[in-house]
């Protein structure tokens, strides 16, 4: 009686996970030798330089995975040719589904037809490709990450001198977040409160052109009391040249991504604010939408339709969070950074220990 029970369990068992596979992640099988293959996603990223690209790396392989797909994942190292050779060859493989994370908004286009054209799916991945008919983008909010940056800093310095260090002119999100900035930051402008003495663009977000924009000002004795830098490592170059110059911590500075060293310098006092975006939430989401989309699936989107230039493209967009200070347990609490790591170099009483 027990063993009969045992095997009906079994059984139901193996029926379970013989047919969850279905779901998702299986092609449909050859009839004559009944095998399955798993969908083929590409994944063409233009960089691994910053933190959180490796994130979305790896939560965007963990989540196909788990939905009984592969992943095969190249890196273009900020170079739009060998994004568009690494493109070919993810056509040569088989993919089923391309997601891009365009170098340039511009030429990317290209390798999103070259796929569009072989029958395969794009997704854009957090940047926008422009001109090209791709089936999804999928991003945060951008104007808001720029908005929020502007925000924590005029709220702090709501009158003096400003300098904006963009990020590279080849991404679109770029112009989005100094949207962001202007939109805050015009009224102010208008009123003469504040007054931009600077503003520069960091080729392929090279620290480095960070570095030697804030040196060079300090060098022709120019003042500024704040600087919004376009992300965490442009945050990270332009207070190290502030360093240098004893004026850490004095000149407000804000970026985003909530690096760790970003969020480091912030429970340190040398950086105002950074600004965090669900990296796990976007990759999920942009892994569950490929999946569904390889599966000739209906799509339901959150955001608008957006333009960009010739087509309107599907949207599904994430809320960033601004952090600061006082609400550093949001990273914490979302697995993002450990408390420990953030908090290595404070000691109990918020001053910086000198070890
Ligand atoms: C992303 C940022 C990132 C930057 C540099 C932007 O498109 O939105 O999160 O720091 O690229 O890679």
């Amino acid at each position: 009686m027990k063993i009969s029970r045992l095997l009906i369990f079994c059984v139901f068992i193996f029926y379970l996970f013989s047919t969850s596979g279905c779901i998702f992640g299986q092609k449909t099988a050859d009839p004559k030798t009944q095998n399955y293959q798993p969908f083929k996603i590409g994944l063409a990223m233009a960089t691994l330089q910053e933190e959180r690209w490796r994130r979305d790396r790896d939560y965007l392989k963990e989540r196909i995975e788990q939905l009984g797909g592969e992943l095969l994942v190249q890196n273009a190292n900020n170079d739009q040719q060998k994004q568009l050779q690494q493109v070919e060859y993810l056509i040569s493989q088989k993919i089923d589904l391309l997601i891009i994370v365009p170098h340039d908004l511009n030429e990317a286009a290209s390798a999103a037809q070259m796929a569009k054209k072989a029958g395969i799916k794009v997704i854009s991945y957090d940047r926008l490709i422009r001109n090209a008919a791709i089936d999804l983008y999928i991003s945060f909010d951008n104007y808001k990450v720029g908005e929020f940056m502007a925000e924590y800093l005029v709220d702090k310095v709501p009158t003096g001198n400003y300098v904006i260090i963009n990020g590279a002119p080849t991404d679109n999100n770029c112009y989005m977040f100094n949207q962001g900035y202007k939109n805050v930051l015009t009224p102010y402008l208008n009123d003469g409160k504040i007054k931009i003495i600077f503003e520069a663009w960091a080729e392929d977000w090279k620290p480095e052109a960070a570095y030697q924009y804030i040196q060079t000002l300090l060098l022709q004795g120019k003042k500024f009391d704040a600087v919004i830098a376009a992300n965490d490592s442009l945050a990270s170059a332009v207070i190290e040249a502030l360093s240098e110059w004893r004026m850490a911590g004095k000149v407000m500075v804000v970026g985003h991504d909530a690096d760790l060293s970003g969020c480091q310098r912030i429970v340190e006092g040398t950086q105002l604010m950074t600004v965090y975006k669900p990296i796990r939430k976007l990759a999920y989401q942009a892994a569950d939408i490929a999946m569904a989309l390889v599966a000739n699936k209906d799509l339901k989107t959150n955001g608008p339709p957006i333009f960009n230039g010739k087509h309107f493209i599907k949207s599904e967009i994430i809320n960033p969070i601004p952090i600061n200070k006082d609400n550093m347990e949001i990273v914490i609490k979302d697995g993002f950074h450990r408390r420990d790591d953030i908090y290595m170099n404070v000691s109990p009483f918020g001053k910086k220990n000198n070890f």
